[in-house]
């Protein structure tokens, strides 16, 4: 029998009728660990992660995993082992990276909103850098690291005030957007920075959004970043490392955005032709390392036909799989196991008592209950934005590698989720 894989996941192929992960059937998986549950390849992994490395050989750079789109210690260890830093938003993610042994140095701390507490303790692990995203944190940096008694090393995160094309509530590198400082502020940023005893300038940094599937607004803000590094290195500031944020889109539905290393092929060239190319480059990917690397199986628990739409209710749901009700993101949903029949036209929905909950809209399916089912495309910002909503516990994660297979996250217990509750007397 043939092998066919979708466009974006080679690493997950149907052979023999059934899908599997690298050298696993997962029908096997979602058997011993239950369902919903991601499934994720760690080849795929490394594999994305290859495409930046190819891109990067001969220069200075740092990749550092935007773990928020995938946190999971397993994950974290794959990306750790094979040379990345990390790119956290929260002192939580920075316990994350601490407790798999990762290397404090390797770190940089992005996000608008860092508090004193979180602050001290990234100085006291020893990070890489902090990505300022305002004046007025700047003087609260200064201020923490001075108390200290070390100094804080920053970048300041620009907003280079170009539209990434994707969908608003991922988009950051507009005016509009509450990231980064203002381009037109930047320069007095950093002289501030300079000035402040605290503090030790180390790079500039930009991120525009998430999802982009066309190099041309990265070309774009790479430009308007170069034009800042010009006059703030004509300030008497140096700057050691350029960091260009994560951003890069994977292929959910057809879309194909440019390879990483196709698109750092344009992007170096640029630099290059600008007069930058030996400076240390540092990127923060998230979602095109680890999204196409997971898939989230769950099983059909009902079929419920309609006078205006069949239902295909699943057991997983909006708490598990949030970025359709957030964003109306498209995952293929396909069956594990297809089968030889007359497919109908339904909405994949979960448990969850809201219409928001739905995974996918009219999908034409030949399914019965009892049936798995994959969400495709679901190892980014699936298992990282799961809640707990309906006191739902969280799937469990495996991570394929070859033939073997790691749980790396048990599932969730309901006693899990009441842990710290207390009753009132
Ligand atoms: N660096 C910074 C400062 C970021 O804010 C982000 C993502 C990244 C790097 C990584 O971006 P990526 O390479 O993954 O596109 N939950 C949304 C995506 C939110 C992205 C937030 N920031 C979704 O499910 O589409």
């Amino acid at each position: 029998m043939s092998t066919t894989t979708t466009p974006g996941q080679p690493f997950f192929a149907w052979r023999q009728g059934q899908l599997h992960a690298e050298d696993l059937p997962v029908a096997d998986l979602a058997r011993r660990y239950g369902t919903p549950l991601f499934v994720y390849s760690k080849a795929s992994m490394l594999a994305a992660l290859a495409a930046y490395q190819r891109g990067f050989a001969g220069r200075k750079s740092k990749i550092c995993y935007a773990m928020k789109a995938n946190s999971s210690l397993g994950v974290l260890q794959v990306f750790a082992q094979a040379g990345c830093g990390f790119d956290i938003v929260s002192g939580g993610e920075l316990e994350r990276v601490l407790a798999i042994g990762g290397k404090a140095a390797d770190v940089i701390f992005s996000g608008v909103g860092k508090t004193r507490v979180e602050m001290a303790r990234a100085l006291e692990a020893g990070i890489g850098c902090f990505n300022v995203e305002s004046e007025s944190e700047l003087e609260v940096l200064a201020e923490v690291a001075g108390a200290h008694g070390c100094t804080a090393p920053v970048s300041i995160r620009v907003n280079p005030n170009v539209d990434p094309k994707t969908h608003p509530y991922i988009s950051t590198g507009l005016k509009g957007n509450k990231f980064g400082v203002a381009h037109e502020r930047t320069l007095a940023a950093y002289r501030r920075a300079a000035d402040l005893r605290g503090l030790r300038v180390v790079g500039i940094d930009c991120h525009i959004g998430s999802q982009i599937t066309d190099s041309s607004p990265y070309l774009d803000a790479m430009d308007r970043v170069l034009d800042l590094v010009d006059a703030i290195e004509a300030a008497g500031i140096p700057l050691q490392h350029i960091d260009f944020g994560g951003g890069l889109g994977i292929d959910y539905q057809g879309v194909q955005p440019p390879a990483a290393d196709q698109l750092w092929a344009q992007l170096l060239r640029k630099l290059d032709a600008r007069g930058y190319g030996d400076r240390e480059l540092m990127i923060e990917p998230g979602r095109s390392l680890v999204g196409n690397a997971g898939v989230c199986l769950t099983e059909v628990l009902y079929l419920k036909p309609g006078e205006q739409k069949n239902f295909c209710i699943v057991d997983a749901a909006m708490n598990d799989l949030p970025r359709p009700a957030m964003y109306e993101a498209y995952h293929a949903i396909l069956p594990v196991a297809p089968r030889d029949a007359a497919e109908a036209r339904y909405d994949v929905v979960g448990p969850v008592c809201e219409s928001g909950d739905w995974l996918g809209r009219n999908r034409d399916l030949a399914v019965q209950p009892g049936d798995l089912l994959a969400v495709m495309s679901a190892g980014a910002y699936c298992m990282s934005m799961a809640s707990n909503y309906n006191t739902r516990p969280r799937p469990a994660e495996v991570l394929v590698d070859g033939g073997h297979a790691h749980l790396i996250r048990e599932r969730e217990q309901p006693a899990d989720l009441m842990r710290g509750e207390r009753l009132v007397g």
